[in-house]
């Protein structure tokens, strides 16, 4: 088991390129296969769920190649239809290759994505609009098989819940389809709005992503095309926290500004000086942090629980007592054992989360659950006194590109143990 190994307080400074974003960098993937021929895809983060879903690609008979944060795909051969249980399982998230697989070949079989860390994670909003679509779904032992033998037909669907990987499947699946496909309560994250700007690029027609009602014109087919990642915002607001635990400075290059908003707010309201010209944000922070009344956590655009694990982390050591309501995901505390073995004072019940400000964290053998959670585990040993020792390191690695090195370019002193 791989242990990243952090000895804290050691106040950072300097710049960081934030990387591509993996929620994005997914669903483009997964799009790469309704493209006919060769698709460039630039600012791909290095990524463990990156590198799974070249295999799915691979799997399905795309040529797939990776380097220097591109990836580069040829559907051109593609036939295969069917995502074995074991990749399926590697990467929770392949649920969004289903809604593309069918675009291109008409049928998919692949298996349920399965409990993950974050509580139950249904695929009925999935299944329903794609049922909507004319997608005929069976399952067997765990297995699903759908089939459009009519090919996937617009639809007007009203989601019960902004689901962003519900809202991308329809968007892949229709993108080809016949006719006009309607989504009334789409999802609006950025990620939503960076798939359609992709599948645009290639040919389709769709219009509204980033707003609730997202309109898909159907079309032949689409083409290769050459589309740069959108920023990972959920990665800027870590090191944000990690700048904020550590009552540092620093300057985050290649962002969205407009795209993190609800969490640059929140450092704000914890004391940190933010600036965020163009596509830059700059954070100071000096300690001790201000707590903050209460988060909550909200699709788009309100605060993401991508964030809430790693600003958790930062109010630990805040003073006053804050508040966090977990909104989208039943599951999502795992987190707070670990910081409450590094010297927190965080009681949680169901949804809620009181975090009672302590004047410092201190090191400990801590273990990730999640991504996230891990990530937070990493912010709070930042700024804890003495040596922290995170377990689990592959969680993280799932979603942050070579942690280690970045946090390192800006004076941490942080090390991987194998
Ligand atoms: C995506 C992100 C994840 C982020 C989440 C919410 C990717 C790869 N992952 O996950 O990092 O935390 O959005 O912003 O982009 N639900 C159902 N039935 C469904 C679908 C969803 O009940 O058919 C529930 C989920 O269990 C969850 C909530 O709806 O409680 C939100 O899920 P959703 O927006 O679909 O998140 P993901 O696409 O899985």
């Amino acid at each position: 088991m791989q242990r990243l190994i952090i000895k804290g307080e050691k106040r950072l400074c300097g710049e960081i390129r934030v990387q591509g974003a993996k929620n994005s960098a997914l669903p483009l993937l997964a799009g790469c296969l309704l493209a006919e021929g060769t698709t460039r895809l630039t600012r791909c983060p290095e990524l463990s769920d990156v590198f799974a879903a070249c295999r799915i690609l691979s799997e399905l008979g795309c040529k797939c190649s990776f380097r220097d944060n591109t990836a580069v795909t040829d559907s051109t051969g593609a036939q295969g239809f069917c995502i074995t249980e074991e990749l399926m399982r590697e990467m929770r998230s392949s649920i969004v290759f289903l809604g593309a697989v069918l675009g291109r070949m008409g049928r998919c079989e692949l298996s349920y994505p399965g409990g993950c860390e974050l509580g139950p994670r249904p695929i009925d909003m999935h299944i329903t609009a794609l049922r909507q679509l004319g997608v005929r779904i069976t399952e067997e032992h765990g297995r699903i098989s759908c089939t459009c033998p009519k090919g996937i037909r617009g639809a007007v669907i009203d989601l019960p819940f902004p689901s962003v990987g519900a809202t991308e499947n329809i968007m892949l699946a229709a993108a080809c389809g016949k006719g006009e496909t309607v989504i009334h309560n789409a999802a609006r994250e950025p990620e939503i709005k960076d798939l359609a700007a992709f599948l645009n690029s290639c040919g389709a027609d769709i219009k509204g992503a980033g707003c609730s009602t997202v309109v898909i014109k159907g079309v032949k087919k689409l083409h290769g095309c050459e589309y740069e990642v959108m920023p990972d915002r959920i990665a800027a607001a870590t090191y944000m926290a990690a700048a904020a635990a550590t009552g540092g400075e620093l300057g985050l290059l290649g962002v969205r500004c407009a795209d993190i908003q609800a969490v640059t707010a929140v450092f704000e309201e914890m004391g940190a000086a933010v600036y965020c010209p163009e596509d830059r944000i700059f954070i100071s922070c000096s300690r001790p942090l201000r707590a903050v009344r209460v988060i909550r956590t909200m699709p788009y655009p309100g605060f993401p629980t991508d964030a809430q694990a790693v600003v958790m982390a930062a109010l630990a050591t805040s003073q006053g007592s804050s508040m966090m309501v977990e909104n989208i995901f039943e599951s999502r505390y795992r987190h707070v054992d670990e910081l409450v073995r590094m010297g927190a004072d965080i009681k949680t019940s169901g949804r809620t989360a009181v975090i009672q400000g302590v004047k410092k964290l201190c090191g400990a053998n801590v273990r990730a659950h999640d991504l996230r959670g891990g990530a937070a585990l990493v912010t709070a040993a930042l700024g804890a006194e003495g040596v922290t020792t995170v377990g689990n390191v592959q969680y993280i690695d799932r979603g942050y590109e070579q942690i280690e090195q970045v946090l390192t370019s800006v004076g941490a002193d942080i090390r991987r143990a194998f």
